[in-house]
């Protein structure tokens, strides 16, 4: 019977897919995210056949060495920088990860932060509660519009891309892009325009959204330096990876005004934040929740399920990552 580790509880019914399949399915009894020794430790109690991990779940060449039966790893996320690549192709294993599922919901919540920040939603909820509204005020709580402004995607893979179609369908804003390749569709579908660098996107945006993977090529893409060429009336979302950001740069920026604001779903040091930025009413956080919703979360859980299925049963699976 083949058998499986799953490091965290996920939706039942991708559970259920495994079971019926006729596979040994254990589930980590912390509920919490492992530590790499509680790691190593589960996977340790028995010959897994297939592990189903979370993006909080660091897995590197010592977790592979501790379940070499293991051979594929299927990632509850689209994003797999949690997972050391390198060692996985030294040892033959496969990755695979969630996208598609998740796009329209990350999209959604990109735009529920851009209109926020924008609109001053947080702010506006906190002042109400602490009884501060007395009157209807000619300029009280004054905002920024999104209709009609350029917005600047960094990275158009499948979520940039939907943004983008709620930018331009929604707002009729002018889309421009980044990306180390070109975008085609982007460019024929919601007239964008392609930037061979991000400078040159953070130059002329009003709205910078960010949606590229976490790789040293994109890690503090966006530093001090670019933050100082974005427009001071410019807001910086993003819904990919903290890490892309230098979040102590972004502190300062926030603080001294070089940019009007950021909305940030994700960060530097996650769980933690850097110093100050809490404290800051040009800013607002979520905590990694892009994709929360029940039906996104189950269709991720189903799919990483059907990854492994596919593979254990000797067939492609769907969502293997490329290396
Ligand atoms: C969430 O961050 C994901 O990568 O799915």
């Amino acid at each position: 019977m083949k058998k499986i580790y799953v490091t965290r509880l996920i939706p039942e019914s991708a559970i259920a897919m495994l079971r019926e399949r006729g596979y040994e399915v254990d589930v980590s009894s912390y509920d919490d995210v492992l530590t790499k020794d509680e790691l190593k430790k589960e996977l340790k109690k028995k010959e897994y056949d297939a592990v189903l991990c979370l993006l909080t779940d660091k897995i590197d060449a010592d977790i592979f060495d501790v379940a070499p039966k293991a051979k594929i790893f299927a990632n509850f996320a689209v994003g797999y920088n949690n997972v050391d690549v390198e060692a996985a192709k030294e040892r033959g294993v496969t990755i695979t990860n969630t996208p598609e599922v998740l796009t329209a919901t990350v999209a959604e919540h990109t735009f529920a932060l851009m209109m926020a920040i924008a609109r001053r939603v947080v702010e506006a909820d906190k002042f109400m509660r602490s009884g501060k509204f007395r009157n209807w005020e000619p300029f009280m709580l004054l905002g920024t519009d999104l209709t009609r402004k350029t917005l600047g995607i960094l990275g158009a893979g499948r979520i940039g891309t939907r943004v983008a179609h709620h930018g331009r369908r929604g707002f009729e804003m002018k889309i421009i892009y980044y990306d180390v390749q070109r975008n085609e569709y982007l460019e024929k579908n919601y007239d964008a325009k392609y930037f061979a660098t991000p400078e040159e996107v953070l130059k002329e945006a009003d709205f910078v959204s960010v949606h590229v993977p976490l790789l040293p090529s994109t890690t503090h893409l966006i530093n001090a330096k670019h933050l100082k060429l974005m427009k001071k009336t410019a807001y910086l979302i993003n819904t990919s990876r903290g890490p892309v950001i230098d979040e102590a740069a972004l502190v300062i920026a926030l603080k001294e005004k070089w940019i009007a604001g950021a909305a940030l779903d994700v960060f530097e040091h996650e769980p933690k934040l850097s110093p100050g930025l809490s404290e800051l009413d040009n800013v607002i956080i979520t905590p990694h929740i892009a994709s929360a919703t029940l039906a996104t979360r189950v269709a991720m859980a189903e799919l990483a399920s059907k990854n492994i299925i596919e593979y254990l049963e000797g067939r492609e699976p769907p969502n293997r990552i490329k290396f």
